[in-house]
């Protein structure tokens, strides 16, 4: 097994979660200020489950006797706009998706199955991901861009957060 092919592997991962982290959460911000409440909710929902996407990397890294590199991939971009934000999250997971899919196929290459696993565990979570952020792209192209409005205002009391 090529310990450090895993690690650097791994490290990318974690750069990657740490950029849609602190995206997510600007987002979370933004959208919670304008009144989009479930959609906020939903990138607050997302950001939590990107950490524990990083901390399993980064468990696996000290495992493999690395260090983890806590440097984000990017800095955060300044979107604000609703529709775009959901369109930019949706290219952002297809291609954390499409990445993790890769470095999964590389660590079966060097013989390293739990990373591989791990990979492979996160491809599934990020489609999973891109199918929330999909689905209500269809929805605002099917009802137009008032969607994520009315969204708000019909689950204003249901989808209120709890204890935020
Ligand atoms: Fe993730
Ligand atoms: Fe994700």
């Amino acid at each position: 097994m090529d310990r450090s092919k895993s690690i650097e592997l791994l490290n990318r991962a974690i750069a990657d979660e740490l950029q849609a982290i602190h995206q997510y959460l600007y987002w979370h911000f933004h959208l919670e200020d304008q009144g989009l409440l479930p959609l906020a909710v939903l990138f607050r929902k997302t950001a939590v489950e990107e950490m524990g996407h990083l901390s399993q990397l980064a468990e696996r890294v000290l495992f493999l006797k690395g260090d983890v590199d806590m440097n984000p991939a990017g800095p955060v971009e300044r979107i604000t706009d609703p529709e775009e934000i959901v369109r930019k999250a949706a290219a952002m997971e297809s291609q954390s998706a499409d990445d993790y899919n890769d470095a999964a196929k590389l660590c079966g290459e060097h013989a390293d199955s739990a990373s591989k696993q791990l990979f492979e565990t996160l491809v599934a979570d990020e489609e999973r991901h891109f199918d929330a952020f999909d689905t209500r792209l269809d929805h605002i192209k099917a009802f137009g861009p008032q969607y994520l409005a009315l969204e708000s205002f019909q689950n204003n009391q249901g989808d209120a957060p709890a204890g935020q």
